[in-house]
């Protein structure tokens, strides 16, 4: 059964900025949005396995550090596939669509200043 588990301190994501964890065995990449706002989503890219949480984010868009795939924040939906290297771009562009997909979402919430995430 999921339960909410402290991650970190509100202040130890930056604003506009995303970080990974691991909490409890389970990788997530927090990000800290504009406005105050925090959501989580699988902390593992669905095309190599990079770490989300070291990617970049603009707004809720979270862009892989590998090869610029992005996810979606609060639903953790694949908004763009595989675009750098262009070598691996055109690889990528094999990959079935079905096979391109988002990642797990997590409830977030901040209570006293601390970042508490449903795993
Ligand atoms: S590992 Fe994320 S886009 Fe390739």
């Amino acid at each position: 059964m999921s339960e909410f588990v402290f991650v970190c301190k509100v202040e130890d994501v930056p604003v506009g900025a995303a970080k990974q964890f691991k909490i409890n065995g389970t990788e997530i990449a927090l990000a800290h949005v504009e406005g105050g706002e925090c959501y989580a989503i699988g902390g593992r890219c669905s095309h190599l396995r990079a770490q989300l949480g070291k990617g970049t984010l603009e707004g809720t868009v979270l862009t892989c550090p590998w090869h610029a795939s992005q996810f979606e924040m609060t639903t953790g939906k694949l908004l763009r596939w595989v675009q750098e290297p262009p070598l691996r771009r055109i690889l990528g562009a094999l990959v079935p669509p079905f096979l391109r997909r988002g990642v797990p979402s997590y409830e977030v919430k901040i209570e006293d200043g601390q970042v508490l995430v449903k795993i």
